[in-house]
């Protein structure tokens, strides 16, 4: 018998005065998986995304298909049944974690009203552990700061962990690391692998950064005009390519080579 996947998605959506943006996209996420989902920009990553959240229609989307999420379908979901879903068994971190939390709230804040907004027990214990576990402070001087004043590496920290305070079933992962640099990247990459393994969250990792992608993923989807055109483990994808955008999207990746330019005589 399969795996039964905790979130299997067949989507069809379209953008009024756009039309069609995606077109059959199918993805089955399995428990505790980590799914790269990539392809360039405008291909319709975030809009998947946002379906999946059923917040697309605030953007002037419409989709169809099925969005089955533990075998419940949400696609008919109330408003209603969708609130207790998202940031408690649904998640979403995005790419500017400054844009995504309150400015004008103290971080300790935030957690508390994330904690809240999901249960009427004391949190405090759970917001603790959560911050240790992405290496985070916990002290009071840290909670007290507002995020203009935290890096965006930490911003991201604080966003990760507000993420997971509800132990999620899927985390939905749109280009959160496309706006570090290359060292705080690579930390924030480590800290998804990290609460994948302890808290055996799947994850839908979506980005364009193919590389990122085949660190951190156990399979990869490639998105192109509006299709999956191929799925597989990181090494298939980049080893035995079948589609051809797959192959072309594996052969821009840069190699590093010291071929110095020659100079413009000036
Ligand atoms: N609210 C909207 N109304 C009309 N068209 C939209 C809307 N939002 C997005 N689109 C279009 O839908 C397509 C997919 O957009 P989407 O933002 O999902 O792409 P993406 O893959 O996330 O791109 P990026 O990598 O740049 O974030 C694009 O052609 C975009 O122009
Ligand atoms: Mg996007």
């Amino acid at each position: 018998m399969g795996i039964i996947p905790v979130l299997s998605v067949m989507l069809n959506v379209d953008y009024s005065g756009k039309g069609r943006v995606l077109n059959g996209v199918c993805l089955d996420l399995a428990p505790g998986e980590i799914l790269g989902l990539v392809g360039q920009s405008g291909s319709g990553k975030s809009t998947l995304a946002l379906s999946i959240l059923r917040l697309l229609s605030f953007k002037g989307g419409s989709d169809s298909g099925s969005i089955l999420f533990r075998g419940n379908e949400l696609l008919g979901a109330s408003e209603k049944q969708m609130r207790k879903l998202r940031g408690n068994q649904i998640s979403l971190v995005l790419q500017s974690p400054l844009a995504s939390l309150n400015p004008s709230m103290r971080i300790g804040r935030q957690l508390f009203e994330a904690w809240g907004a999901h249960s009427n027990e004391n949190g405090a214990a759970t917001i603790m552990e959560t911050l240790r576990q992405v290496n985070l402070p916990t002290d009071e001087a840290f909670l007290n700061r507002y995020p203009r004043q935290l890096s965006v590496g930490l911003a991201q920290r604080v966003l990760i962990a507000m993420a997971v305070l509800h132990r999620p079933a899927v985390l939905l992962a749109d280009e959160p690391t496309s706006a570090l640099d290359a060292l705080t990247q690579a930390s924030i990459l480590d800290l998804f692998r990290k609460v994948n393994r302890e808290y055996g969250t799947a994850m839908l990792f979506v980005s364009h950064d193919l590389l990122a992608v085949a660190s951190l993923c156990h399979r990869i989807a490639i998105l192109h005009e509006g299709q999956i055109v191929e799925t597989g483990t990181p090494r298939e994808i980049f080893e035995t390519p079948r589609h051809e955008y797959t192959r072309t999207l594996v052969n821009a990746i840069p190699t590093l080579r010291f071929e110095t330019p020659e100079r413009v005589q000036v």
